[in-house]
């Protein structure tokens, strides 16, 4: 088939995504909301931690942001504009549900997300809610946070909450964002691969416990997760969708050859025993419950039932593999392959450029859990983004990426492997966590002294495939 139209000018795009495609981008609350103390809302651990001097890189805070809590009317309309976009990933922040984690709900806090969505409806833009990106109420960090059973149990209790109010508008629930980050980063520090060696990641509320009470907070986590489905199937309108958005620790075999893909296989199951595995199979593996030995997490097979509940769909964060595997024959069955210290990376050193993964994240979660809805619930890199003398941002290495990666998720799709839509992270530049606003994941670039918005000329390359519905 020629890949050109007859008058040559433009390509005819073979490579199509499937009709109904969602095309999207995200945000989380903590990160562009800004109006950390209006309207009734109550402190989260992130308030707390970005207060504490040197936690946050130049003393950033999320106070302000993109005061996105205001803005929230022409950011959705830039959405439309600029990025072309029909669905929106956004977080809902629970102390501005509940500000003491539990009790008493916040009207206030409440109406902020009704108008959101109402405003996104209006724009022909399907919303997509997180019900947890990170935000934990502070009162309930005063009582234990997540190393108690109880936070799981609020956690529950706020979703079938929220469920009860938005589902008559919002379609698609995402429990938790990305579990494995926030337990491990932020209740111990986590050591991740760069090339070359490995670089250490702190985040609220900035703990170092002990490897058996670490492993009690994941298990509390996809506890939380597991009550929340069940709480917003009870409370939430019949037609509700809900699944995690988990970062997915994949393994690509570095070859694409079946002993390859059998050893990647094995490894990306084992790598999210705690997290997606036991979420999906509704049990520890083997592996992970001797590894741990003494340090194992405490659970009950009705807890187990309850983490294993039934969802709709999987939604999964991918950036880059955690390791390159080869098969071998070693005990498990395969054997990872270190980057190589020259293996080319983004703005940011744990960002490998590996667009592969695009195409074996979801492919693996479909053949080793048999996913029948899937969602890239986020992807994206951080630049510099510096505008040249025009005012304009060419972010040639932006577009490199998202284009690599959309070219490898499109082939997923054109396999089969039911991807039902892509959420580019981020919709606007954030604060980026600990490292604070340095970090542009933007598809439109923000002065955060003015809260000026221009969009990036990857807004324009996203546009063009949202559009199209094709690989631009
Ligand atoms: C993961 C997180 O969900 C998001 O909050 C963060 O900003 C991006 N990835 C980029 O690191």
């Amino acid at each position: 088939m020629s890949t050109q139209t007859n008058s040559g000018s433009r390509p005819a795009y073979p490579r199509e995504f499937p009709k109904g495609f969602y095309w999207g981008s995200a945000t989380a609350a903590y990160q562009v909301e800004g109006a950390w103390n209006e309207d009734g809302k109550g402190p989260s651990i992130w308030d707390t931690y970005a207060h504490t001097p040197g936690k946050i890189k130049n003393g950033d805070t999320g106070d302000v942001a993109n005061d996105h809590y205001h803005r929230y009317k022409d950011d959705v309309a830039l959405m439309k504009r600029d990025i072309g976009a029909n669905a929106y990933r956004f977080s809902i922040s629970w102390p501005r549900i509940f500000p003491r984690g539990t009790g008493q709900a916040n009207p206030k806090g409440l109406d902020f997300y009704e108008r959101l969505v109402d405003e996104l409806l209006k724009a022909e833009i399907a919303p997509f809610a997180t019900l947890y990106h990170w935000d934990l109420p502070q009162a309930l960090q005063d009582r234990g946070g997540w190393q108690s059973r109880e936070t799981a149990q609020a956690f529950g209790d706020y979703a079938g909450y929220v469920a009860e109010k938005l589902s008559d508008r919002v379609r698609h629930f995402f429990t938790i964002n990305e579990f494995r980050s926030f337990v491990d980063m932020g209740y111990h520090g986590k050591e991740v691969p760069i090339p070359g060696g490995m670089m250490n990641i702190s985040l609220a509320p900035g703990l170092k416990l002990a490897a058996g009470e670490l492993n009690q907070v994941r298990h509390h986590a996809v506890l939380a997760h597991g009550m929340a489905v069940q709480a917003i199937r009870a409370r939430g309108k019949r037609e509700t969708k809900v699944g995690p958005a988990e970062v997915i620790e994949c393994s690509v075999p570095l070859i694409e050859a079946p002993e390859h893909i059998e050893a990647a296989q094995r490894a990306t199951r084992e790598a999210n025993a705690p997290f997606l595995t036991v979420m999906l199979e509704g049990k520890y593996t083997e592996t992970y419950l001797e590894d741990a030995g003494a340090d194992a997490p405490k659970f009950t097979d009705e807890e187990l039932r309850i983490i294993g509940s039934p969802l709709d769909f999987v939604g999964i964060n991918v950036y880059r593999p955690i390791t390159y595997v080869l098969a071998s024959d070693q005990a498990r069955g395969w054997r990872e392959i270190p980057f190589a210290k020259a293996h080319p990376t983004m703005f940011n050193h744990w960002l490998t450029v590996s667009p592969e993964v695009m195409y074996w994240a979801p492919k693996l979660v479909q053949s080793l859990w048999n996913a029948k809805e899937l969602y890239i619930t986020e992807n994206g890199c951080a630049s510099d983004d510096v505008p040249t003398p025009d005012g304009k941002i060419y972010d040639t290495d932006r577009i490199m990426f998202l284009r690599a990666c959309l070219a490898e998720l499109q082939r997923a799709t054109a396999e089969g492997v039911p991807v039902m839509g892509y959420f580019h992270w981020s919709t606007m530049d954030n604060l980026e966590w600990a490292n604070g606003f340095g970090d542009r994941f933007g598809l439109v670039r923000v002065d955060f002294k003015t809260q000026q918005r221009v969009p990036k000329l990857s807004a324009s390359l996203f546009r063009e495939c949202a559009v199209g519905n094709h690989v631009a």
